[in-house]
């Protein structure tokens, strides 16, 4: 049973009702959900934060003056009532509703605050859409009296309560870091505030707590966690809000093991305490490497198996032309084998395939299905005789099976940073990994083995850096904070042994393949977190900056207060930190980030409700020490 919250207009909440209460005298606060009159009766659901409870007045026991005032009551007026609770007539109970066995004999209702006719509907009937998004962003605390969205950050809430219990029960000390600060490099763009004081000088609004957390390790605090606010300015997309919210933690004295230990048995806790779900550990754990060869992604859908097979060297002996040409080309010919699909997807879903593999960037797919007597699709008649055989053997394919495939160049890692728009094919991620990820997850969907299941995993060891192509230079592809492999010392230390490391130099680095110890948590193909194990000496860290091209002034002038004190005793660390947004998006099932944070930004970052960001008076920016640009001014 909901929580009863006495207070001064109640005496209890009107979700909390239920059979045992009747009888009772009760008094109630909160909104008009919505009123039906039915000859001299008038019936309103009552609804408060716990739910609703319908009321019931009528001339035999509801006072005049208050029955006619509820005659005209319009939805979301607040109102306070007082009344008995009585047990519906038969066949009147409501099963779809908490309370729905009780009702309440309103004696007195009174009206604590007239509403307008809400621009938005707050009571919706079933199967009804919600406004239109911008209409609901407008009016943020309407669309927040809505149900999915009060569970939602109830939900949220929850989670927070247990995610702090858990992590102090583990040792973990919230500590909390500043948010005027200088700019953490974790790869987007800093959100800036001028300072009044020090004209000219800006803070920069933090991406992460990355290097304070690490600060706290070197003062002997040992374990730290803080839920924290982030700050980015990039370029949105659905799962991504400019200010979002972090679990952030760092731990002294651990490797990998320790810290996806602790992330672990944080996640086993939320999922057991607020879905009731109990997860099997220890999570499967894949190498980054591994990740892109069976699945053509670094964050994996496990929830179905489906894994790449390369059949490159049954099916290049064939006629079929696009397989003969990789005899030269070089390329590849992978696929993925979906148990029964061929007898499951119509022709049109058929035909709809070399769209998905065309929308995520390669030519196209090729398809063939295993029948009972042979082959059917486009290479079928290439199939005859024992190539068909070999084929069906490589693969693991029985009678039923669909078979597709991309052909192409499979690199197995990003040359670029993700954030990059420009690059050509052979520079970024290739085309066919991304396309069969797609193909693999698209064939998912509509064999249905990507609806419900939790299927958590670990991908570690993932690159130390990404080329950028744009700027021409390495980048750290976690953050430059990341420790490196052990195995992969040595190009690193070889090639930044006499300072910082030019384009030449840095794209040997890169191809030298360095991996890190970084690793992500992913959960049903999303990337929930991301952390890595961090170097704690402070030559290794010099090193890495001038791999990223950082010589040594603009490494003392950018870090040097990490460098002084890694100079001052820094035990060996690593933490993580998870979105935890889109943690509680997944958890209640929404869809959006915007649907489990209070007040969210607009896809172009604005706040639609209080009206931000906005422009600034002359007098605010003389104080301020700004001018705008000639063309700003203008476009005003
Ligand atoms: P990273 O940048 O990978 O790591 O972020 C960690 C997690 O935060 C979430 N996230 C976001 N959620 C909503 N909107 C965004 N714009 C957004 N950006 C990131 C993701 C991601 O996995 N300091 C490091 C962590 C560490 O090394 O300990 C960091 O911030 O779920």
């Amino acid at each position: 049973m909901g929580q009863e919250l006495p207070t001064s207009y109640r005496t209890t909440m009107a979700g909390a009702l239920r059979g045992v209460d009747v009888g009772s005298t009760v008094r109630l606060a909160g909104w008009v959900h919505r009123r039906r009159d039915l000859g001299g009766m008038v019936f309103l659901d009552l609804r408060d934060r716990s739910g609703l409870v319908q009321l019931s007045m009528g001339p035999d026991w509801t006072e005049a003056e208050s029955l006619e005032r509820a005659a005209s009551v319009g939805a979301e007026t607040v109102v306070s009532v007082e009344g008995e609770v009585v047990r519906r007539p038969a066949g009147m109970e409501n099963r779809d509703l908490a309370t729905g066995e009780v009702e309440v004999h309103a004696r007195r209702l009174q009206i604590l605050a007239a509403a307008q006719t809400p621009p938005i509907p707050v009571y919706q009937l079933p199967g009804e859409e919600p406004a239109a998004e911008e209409l609901r962003l407008r009016y943020r605390y309407l669309d927040l009296r809505r149900e999915p969205l009060q569970r939602a950050l109830a939900l949220r809430h929850r989670s927070l309560q247990v995610v702090r219990r858990h992590l102090a029960g583990e040792g973990f000390w919230e500590v909390d870091t500043p948010m005027l600060t200088r700019r953490t490099p974790e790869g987007a763009r800093d959100y800036l505030v001028p300072s009044r004081v020090q004209p000219g000088e800006f803070y920069a609004l933090p991406q992460s707590p990355q290097l304070y957390k690490q600060l706290l390790m070197v003062s002997g605090f040992d374990r730290y966690f803080q839920i924290a606010k982030c700050l980015r300015d990039e370029d949105l997309r659905a799962d991504r809000q400019p200010e979002f919210t972090q679990i952030d933690a760092e731990l002294s004295f651990v490797d990998e093991e320790d810290v996806l230990g602790v992330a672990e048995r944080m996640v086993v806790t939320l999922w057991r305490e607020v879905l009731g779900v109990e997860l099997e550990t220890p999570f499967p754990r894949l190498t980054y490497a591994a990740a892109l060869e069976r699945y053509g992604t670094d964050k994996p859908d496990l929830r179905f198996g489906m894994e790449f097979v390369d059949v490159t060297d049954v099916l290049r002996e064939t006629d079929f032309r696009l397989f003969a040409a990789t005899r030269e080309s070089g390329d590849r010919i992978k696929g993925v084998v979906a148990k029964g699909g061929g007898e499951r997807l119509s022709r049109k879903e058929l035909d709809g395939l070399n769209d998905v593999a065309r929308g995520a960037g390669a030519p196209g797919c090729v398809w063939v299905k295993r029948t009972e007597d042979g082959w059917s699709g486009q290479f079928a008649r290439f199939l005859e005789g024992g190539a068909g055989e070999r084929f069906a053997e490589a693969a693991g394919l029985a009678p039923g099976d669909l078979f597709v495939a991309v052909i192409g160049r499979y690199w197995m890692r990003p040359r670029v940073a993700e954030s990059h728009e420009g690059a050509s094919d052979a520079e970024r991620l290739t085309a066919s990994e991304g396309a069969l990820d797609a193909l693999r997850r698209h064939l998912g969907d509509l064999l249905g083995l990507r609806s419900g299941g939790h299927a958590w995993a670990w991908v570690v060891e993932f690159p130390l850096f990404e080329w950028d192509v744009e700027s021409n230079r390495l980048v750290a592809a976690h953050h430059p904070f990341t420790m490196p492999h052990p195995d992969d010392l040595a190009p690193l230390l070889e090639s930044t042994a006499s300072g910082a490391v030019d384009a030449e130099r840095g794209r040997r680095l890169f191809d030298a393949g360095i991996r890190s110890r970084a690793y992500d948590a992913v959960y049903n193909g999303n990337e929930l977190a991301s952390g890595s194990i961090r170097i704690h000496d402070a030559e290794l860290q010099r090193a890495v900056f001038r791999a990223l091209g950082l010589g040594e002034a603009e490494a003392e002038s950018k870090f040097g207060f990490l460098l002084e004190a890694f100079r001052h005793g820094v035990p060996p660390h690593g933490g993580f930190a998870f979105g935890f947004d889109r943690l509680v998006m997944l958890m209640s099932g929404m869809s959006s980030l915007r649907d489990v944070i209070a007040f969210p930004k607009t896809t172009a970052a604005r706040a639609l409700f209080e009206g931000a960001p906005a422009p600034l008076d002359e007098g605010d920016l003389a104080e301020l020490g700004i001018s705008l640009a000639r063309e700003r001014r203008k476009s005003e």
